[in-house]
C-alpha cells in the first residue's frame, strides 16, 4: 500500500468525483491534504469526508480558480503556510462542457483555461516550491482517453488533455533529472458529476451512456476510487523509477 503518511499533497478540485476520491484514500493513508476548488467552502462531499477523519488537521481548504494565476498563487502560497511544503501535487481540477458539433471560441478558451492553463499554473508553481525543498516532490496530472485519442464532439476537450500530456513529458525532462517525478493518469469514462452532465446534456444520455458503455471491455464505467488508487500509487515511493508515463485506466482497451 502506498506510504504517503504525513507528506504533504495538493489536490485541485477536491471537491467532486475523482478528486473527492483520491481525497478520502489520502486521508485513509494519513496524508496531509491541502484541497483547492472552486466554492468558498468545502463541498458537502468533503465535509462529510472530514468529520470521519480521526486527525481533522490532516485537511486543509482554500478557494482557488486553477485558471487564475493571482488565485493559485495566493493557494500555494496558504498551502505552504499551513504545511510548510509540498510533497505531491495532484493536478487535477477540470472541465468538460457540451462543445456541440463545433465549439464557440469562448467555450474552447474555457476549456483550455482551466484543464490547460490550470494544470500549468498550479504545476509551475509547485516545481518552484518542490525545487527548493530538499525531499523534491511528485506530480500528478489528471489527463484522460481524450489525450490518446480523438474524440468526436469534445474537440476542445481533447486538444486540452494533449496539451496535458505533453506538460506531462516535459516537465519530466526538465525536472525529473533534478529529483521531481511527472507523471499522468488517463482515466476512461468514470462515474462522476461531470460524466452525468455530459451524459444528461446529450440529446438522448441513455443512448449516449449506452455507446460508450459498449466500448469498454468491462462494460462498466469506472469508479472514482479506481482511479485515486493508481494516482496513490503515482504519489508514491512505490512507483519512484517512473516518470513522463501516462497510466491508462479505461476498464480494458476500447475503441
Ligand atoms: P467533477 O466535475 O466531478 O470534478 C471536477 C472538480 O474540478 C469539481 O469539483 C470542480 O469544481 C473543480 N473545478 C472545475 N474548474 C475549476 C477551477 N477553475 N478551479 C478549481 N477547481 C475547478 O469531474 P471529474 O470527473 O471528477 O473530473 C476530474 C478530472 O478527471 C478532470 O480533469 C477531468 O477532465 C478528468 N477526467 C474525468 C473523466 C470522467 O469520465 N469522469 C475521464 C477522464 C478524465
Amino acid at each position: 500500500m502506498a506510504d504517503l503518511v504525513g507528506k504533504s499533497i495538493v489536490v485541485t478540485g477536491g471537491a467532486s468525483g475523482i478528486g473527492l476520491a483520491t481525497v478520502a484514500q489520502l486521508l485513509r493513508l494519513k496524508a496531509r491534504v491541502a484541497v483547492g476548488d472552486l466554492g468558498p467552502s468545502p463541498s458537502a462531499g468533503l465535509t462529510e469526508l472530514v468529520a470521519q477523519t480521526t486527525d481533522q488537521d490532516l485537511f486543509f481548504y482554500k478557494q482557488v480558480d486553477v485558471s487564475n494565476r493571482p488565485s493559485v498563487d495566493e493557494f500555494m502560497r496558504a498551502v505552504l503556510q499551513r504545511f510548510g511544503m509540498v510533497d505531491g501535487l495532484i493536478n487535477n481540477a477540470g472541465i468538460c462542457p457540451n462543445e456541440g458539433e463545433m465549439a464557440t471560441d469562448e467555450v474552447f478558451d474555457a476549456i483550455m483555461a482551466v484543464n490547460l492553463k490550470g494544470v500549468w499554473n498550479v504545476g509551475t508553481e509547485a516545481i518552484r516550491i518542490m525545487a527548493k525543498q530538499e525531499s523534491r516532490g511528485v506530480i500528478v496530472n489528471t489527463a484522460s482517453d481524450a489525450a490518446l485519442k480523438g474524440i468526436k464532439g469534445l474537440a476542445a476537450y481533447t486538444a486540452s488533455k494533449h496539451g496535458v500530456l505533453g506538460l506531462t513529458r516535459v516537465w519530466c525532462k526538465e525536472w525529473t533529472p533534478k529529483g521531481i517525478r511527472v507523471n499522468a493518469v488517463a482515466p476512461g469514462v468514470t462515474d462522476t458529476p461531470m460524466v452525468a452532465k455530459i451524459a444528461s446534456g446529450h440529446t438522448s444520455g441513455e443512448e449516449t451512456t449506452k455507446q460508450w458503455l459498449q466500448n469498454i471491455p468491462m462494460g462498466r464505467f469506472g469508479q472514482p476510487a479506481e482511479i485515486g488508487s493508481v494516482i496513490c500509487f503515482l504519489l508514491s515511493k512505490e512507483s519512484s523509477f517512473m516518470s513522463g508515463q501516462v497510466l491508462r485506466i479505461g476498464g480494458g482497451e476500447g475503441e
